[in-house]
């Protein structure tokens, strides 16, 4: 029996090369290994986009770009979260096992009070939502970047709450994380993401990717002098190629005569040949059949939960 793993991305912007290689590439890499399912997790998006438009565009967008990094429908279950409305359910449940000192901990509420934002329930109660997504699957695993291994951590105390104070019914899941990109840089050095207004889009055209990398902001070096291997740009240029490329780019950066203006276009070309077939197959995928793999996963997801709850609600009482 291969162990259940679990994960999903909110639809709330553009994806990023960080997505990418700390979510998705995941996801892609690790299907043969694992019962994977993943999701988007529109009800998450509520939080922050009150367009309905745009939450139906960004979903049906995640699905293509699942499908086009490499994601095969008929290994992995790709569902939306909304279409197992029991994780409100077993969100509420969870609710009533957590404290608000425990939520006042959290990343993303810290954040917004910090940054004096607007703080709706939602965001509060963010993440307990995301330990039913993971914990209604009982998940061993959970295939993210570094940012979220808070939430998961949430997701085991709540498991172990509920285990003591009811029935052992939950696993206790563990976050998977790939060290080397668990963190990747944004454009202007920082942690890549959608808030920060320092992405590279993941299926941004030729001329978006290359505006993108042209900010890179790089030091005065001279043409003849080494160049930094420590910053953003060649950080963001390895990901792309192969251990054996990366040495020669070290080589090239420390002892070659290459000016910045051409390690940004080498890397700009080292994205395109990487990206480029998967844009395309992004760009061909219909409408139509987003919503028909979503409505398989539907179905498939339903009846992997459906045990799972009935246990839960005999166990809490909510079944006479
Ligand atoms: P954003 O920070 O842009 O809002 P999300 O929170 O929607 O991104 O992240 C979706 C997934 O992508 C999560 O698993 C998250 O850990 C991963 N991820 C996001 N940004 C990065 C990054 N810069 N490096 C590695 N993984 C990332
Ligand atoms: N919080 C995740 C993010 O910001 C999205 C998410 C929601 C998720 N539920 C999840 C990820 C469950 C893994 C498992 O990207």
């Amino acid at each position: 029996m291969k162990k259940k793993a679990i994960s999903g991305i909110k639809p709330t912007g553009t994806l990023h090369l960080g997505n990418y290689f700390g979510a998705m590439k995941q996801f892609v890499d690790l299907q043969e290994k694992f019962d994977l399912s993943i999701f988007v997790a529109d009800l998450h998006a509520l939080i922050s986009i009150h367009d309905a438009e745009e939450i139906r565009k960004n979903t049906i967008n995640i699905v293509r770009a699942y499908i086009a990094a490499g994601i095969d429908p008929e290994k992995v279950t790709i569902f939306k979260q909304s279409d197992i409305p029991e994780v409100t359910e077993l969100c509420w449940i969870f609710n009533c096992l957590t404290t608000m000192p425990q939520l006042m901990l959290a990343h993303a509420y810290k954040d917004a009070q910090t940054k004096k934002k607007e703080i709706n329930v939602g965001l509060f109660d963010y993440p307990i939502l995301m330990a039913a997504d993971i914990l209604i699957h009982n998940a061993e695993f959970v295939p993210v970047g570094k940012d979220q291994v808070q939430h998961v951590e949430i997701a085991r105390e709540i498991a172990r709450k509920f285990n003591k104070e009811f029935k052992n019914l939950f696993t206790e899941p563990q976050e998977h994380i790939v060290k080397a990109v668990e963190t990747v840089p944004g454009l202007d050095g920082q942690k890549m993401s959608k808030s920060y207004n320092n992405i590279i889009p993941l299926f941004g055209s030729t001329e978006e990717i290359s505006k993108a990398v042209m900010r890179i902001p790089t030091d005065s070096a001279a043409i003849s002098e080494p160049k930094d291997i420590n910053g953003t740009l060649f950080a963001i240029h390895t990901l792309f190629i192969t251990p054996e490329e990366k040495a020669n780019l070290v080589e090239k950066y420390q002892y070659g005569n290459i000016g910045y203006k051409d390690a940004k276009e080498a890397c700009i070309a080292s994205i395109e040949a990487y990206i480029g077939p998967m844009r395309d197959k992004y760009n061909s995928i219909t409408d139509k059949e987003v919503v028909d793999v979503l409505i398989a996963g539907k179905e498939k997801v339903r009846k992997q939960i459906e045990f799972q709850m009935k246990e839960v609600r005999s166990a809490t009482g909510l079944t006479i």
